[in-house]
Formats: structure tokens, sequence, C-alpha cells
């Protein structure tokens, strides 16, 4: 459920940019694309540019009709949130 979901601040979604380890955000949520990679019809190159970063505006550049929420549902780590002042 929604309580399970982690706060992901940037520096900690940057840490998840390889291949068997890759989260990206789209539209505020962050995703595990790891599983996804290798069904993606775009390629894997095209969704590991990704990897790591905000992906909201590639994917709206690509195909903003995709249900992206629908189809990477099971694959939600959390939210992106913004890093702790200090
Ligand atoms: C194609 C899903 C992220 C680039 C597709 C298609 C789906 C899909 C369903 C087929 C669309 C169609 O034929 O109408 C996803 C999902 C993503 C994602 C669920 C997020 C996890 C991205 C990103 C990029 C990208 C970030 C670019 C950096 C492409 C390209 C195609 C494509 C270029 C067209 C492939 C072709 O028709 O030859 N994607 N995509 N995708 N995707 Fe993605």
């Amino acid at each position: 459920g929604v309580d399970t979901f982690l706060r992901v601040t940037p520096s900690m979604l940057r840490r998840h940019n390889k291949r068997e380890d890759a989260w990206a955000v789209f539209n505020g949520k962050v995703y595990n694309i790891t599983p996804y990679l290798s069904y993606h019809p775009g390629g894997e190159r095209e969704l590991m540019r990704v990897a790591g970063r905000d992906g909201s505006k590639l994917f709206a550049l690509t195909h903003a009709w995709v249900n992206l929420d629908y189809m990477l549902d099971g694959c939600m780590v959390g939210f992106l949130t913004a890093e702790p002042s200090s």
C-alpha cells in the first residue's frame, strides 16, 4: 500500500543508474525500471537514458499517450522529494 512507498531524494535517485539497478522518475513518481527494460518497445538503450534521472520530459516527448502508471504499477518505488535542508 501507499504506506510502504519511499520518499526518494534526487541524490538517492542518481545512485540507481545501472542496468541491474535502474530507477527513474516520471511525473513525481519513482519507478524501478529494471524489470521493464527488456520489454520496452523503444529498446533498452533509450530507456536507460533516464536511469537515475527524471524522465518526465523525454517520456512526454516520445509517447505522452502511453499509460505509464498502469504499465509500471507493480514497479513503483515511491515519490520524489526534495533533499533535506542542512
Ligand atoms: C516506444 C513504453 C520510456 C523512447 C514505446 C512504446 C511503449 C513504451 C508502450 C510503444 C508505443 C507505441 O508504439 O505507441 C515506455 C514506458 C516507459 C518508456 C512504460 C517508462 C518506463 C521511454 C523513454 C524514452 C522512450 C524515457 C526516451 C528516452 C521510446 C521510443 C519509442 C518508444 C523512441 C518508439 C519505438 C519505435 O516505435 O520504434 N515505449 N517507454 N521510452 N519509447 Fe518508450
